[in-house]
């Protein structure tokens, strides 16, 4: 992950860059650089930490330079030192080069260039790159870039520039996302397209294996050799989406954002008599042979996706009665799976991009079973190498740890559950009806509870504050809940969290419990009450301090908890779209009573696009 920033027009380039790399933060901020021309020159800047010390770093300095290159970089091949910063350069400093991604046979590479005389300077992947190109270049910085890549394996999105070549930015992509955006006599590229909305809403996406070249005479895309157009597509976001719109966070604006993203996920995938689930993008990919031959689902995905995974699990097996089984990417890809052409796959990733998810993908559909992708990036690379893809539409997000994202996919995942329901003819008329009336409402029932979840999580954060541990508790869907709301505390507020099924916890957990520990108790599922409720007596006798999370009609978890939020009652089935709320405020208030870093927390990246 990483974030790349070009700039190639007639503004001065750097407070462009910057402004590029300050959107993409998120993708990774442990040292930032630019390279800049000037005066046929290449200026290069690089700072350890985050782009505000970059920015300082430069300060009045902006330059004259009308073309440049930047990065933003989550250390992956040598460690965050500015030797190891981006853009790294040739011998020579004529040549300078951004990259994402993992250049795999970097040191092979590495080894024959310093043979043919090369100085290294950092332990990067990357700094082949530039090396590559100076010894490849002859006359044109497009015919070496696409010598270069030829010898490439690995994943790369890259930016060159070059003193040698003074108006003109190279690009090249393979498994790493990069797009240009199209101005008025400027171009733009970036790893997204968040970094460019500022400026131009026309952009192209590049595919794998696009070698592009934009200079004064525009742009012009090869792909093995090849002259090949890509369209322009028109992206119609609003410039509000990459700012903070009053909050204080990211975080705390994108679960804010959940009733409204909830809604916009829903539209025109129900019927307005809420009778079915329309979802055209299945209609089309999938056939009613195959979908009647299909005898298990397997649900891939990693993080937060994950979670969404293990509530669509239990619902789908509750309400179908098809088997499903849900992995970690990272362990899915190397286990050989056991799917063929009788499995359903759906792999579920908010950027689009997990290198883990995207591999799990490609490992299914080499053993024959067909994909379904959940995704929120459109065009990702997920998105178009799945064999259907159902778009999550919870618009850019930006904090590290995904609220709205999780949300909108356990709504799709819902969604695709009574689809297949409906077009299997599992589900009852009225029983669909119930549901997607109550998943119809859901919306509006959270934005209506959302004031009174924030205040009292509130006061439960400034509890949890203090201590190094807390527990989740829950049984069936809401151990599946609990596993995200300890997630979100670790991620954010560093505080030590595990997730439980109540049932378990005596089978050595309870061994950790001391008095006063918080214990977050989830007691949503009506037929599992009397059990749950159990496990938190249990718990209380050891004087743990409870907070539980039920709903409005439970109101005996009174007499067993230290506090409890009772939520908008709705079916037990889609509890879990209404339950995780307090917990990511729990997380996000616990969070900001330490003082941490919320957005950006330490060692994590929005988008995990190398293994
Ligand atoms: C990273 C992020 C998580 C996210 C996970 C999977 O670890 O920090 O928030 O859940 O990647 O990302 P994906 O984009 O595939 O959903």
């Amino acid at each position: 992950m990483c974030g790349i920033i070009g700039y190639l027009g007639y503004r001065k380039a750097m407070p462009i860059l910057l402004e590029g790399l300050f959107a993409q933060e998120y993708r990774g901020y442990d040292s930032a650089g630019v390279a800049v021309l000037e005066d046929g020159t290449l200026r290069v800047e690089h700072s350890v930490g985050k782009i505000a010390l970059l920015e300082q770093k430069i300060g009045d300095n902006i330059g004259e330079g009308v073309i440049g290159i930047g990065h933003t970089r989550w250390a992956t091949h040598g460690r965050p030192t500015e030797d190891n910063c981006h853009p790294h350069t040739d011998c020579h400093g004529n040549i300078a080069v951004v990259h994402n991604g993992i250049i795999e046979n970097y040191l092979e590479l590495r080894e024959w260039l310093q043979n043919q005389g090369h100085t290294f300077t950092s332990q990067t992947d990357t700094e082949v790159l530039p090396h590559l190109l100076e010894e490849l270049y002859q006359t044109d910085l497009y015919q070496a870039m696409s010598d270069a890549v030829a010898r490439l394996r690995g994943a790369y999105a890259c930016v060159a520039v070059s003193s040698f070549d003074p108006r003109r930015l190279v690009a090249a992509r393979k498994d790493s996302p990069l797009v240009i955006g199209v101005g008025e006599g400027e171009y733009f590229l970036a790893s997204d397209i968040a970094a460019l909305i500022r400026y131009t809403r026309n952009v192209i996406i590049l595919e794998n294996g696009d070698i592009a070249v934009v200079d004064d005479h525009g742009i012009k895309i090869t792909n093995q050799g090849q002259p090949v157009q890509r369209k322009m597509v028109y992206v119609d976001w609003d410039k509000e989406a990459a700012e903070k719109a009053g909050f204080p966070h990211f975080m705390l604006k994108e679960i804010h954002e959940q009733p409204a993203v909830m809604a916009k996920t829903m539209r025109g995938r129900i019927s307005d008599d809420l009778e079915q689930v329309l979802l055209p993008e299945m209609d089309a990919a999938f056939s009613d042979e195959f979908l009647k031959g299909v005898n298990k689902l397997v649900i891939v995905a990693c993080g937060t996706s994950y979670h969404a995974g293990l509530v669509a699990k239990q619902s789908i097996e509750r309400l179908l009665r098809l088997p499903v089984e849900v992995d970690i990417a990272s362990e899915y890809r190397y286990r050989k799976p056991l799917v063929d052409e009788h499995a359903l796959v759906v792999v579920v990733s908010q950027s689009g991009e997990t290198a883990d998810t995207l591999a799990a993908l490609r490992e299914s559909q080499y053993n024959g079973a067909k994909v379904i992708a959940i995704c929120n990036v459109m065009d990702s690379s997920i998105a178009r190498e799945a064999d259907c893809v159902l778009y999550t539409w919870a618009g850019v997000e930006i904090a590290v740890a995904s609220t709205k994202a999780y949300v909108t996919q356990l709504m799709l995942l819902y969604m695709l559950t009574f689809y297949l329901g409906q077009r299997l003819q599992i589900l009852s008329g009225d029983y669909l009806h119930h549901l997607l009336q109550e998943l119809d409402e859901l919306p509006d029932k959270i934005a209506a509870q959302l004031p009174t979840i924030e205040e009292t999580t509130r006061e439960w954060a400034e509890y949890i504050k203090d201590y190094d541990d807390a527990f989740f508790i829950g049984r069936g869907l809401d151990h599946s809940v609990a596993l995200e709301g300890a997630l979100k505390l670790k991620e954010i507020s560093y505080i030590h969290a595990e997730a439980y099924a109540a049932g378990e916890l005596k089978h050595g957990t309870i061994a950790l419990i001391e008095p006063g520990i918080p214990v977050i108790a989830l007691a949503t599922q009506q037929f599992l009450l009397e059990k749950s409720i159990s496990n938190i007596v249990e718990l209380k006798a050891r004087d743990a301090h409870i907070f539980g999370i039920a709903f409005e009609q439970t109101q005996s978890m009174a007499k067993v908890t230290d506090g409890c939020i009772y939520l908008p009652q709705t079916d037990d089935l889609l509890a879990p779209i209404i339950t995780v709320v307090p917990l990511q405020l729990l997380a996000y208030y616990a969070a900001d009573y330490r003082g941490c870093e919320i957005d950006q927390p330490r060692n994590l990246a929005k988008s995990v696009t190398v293994e």
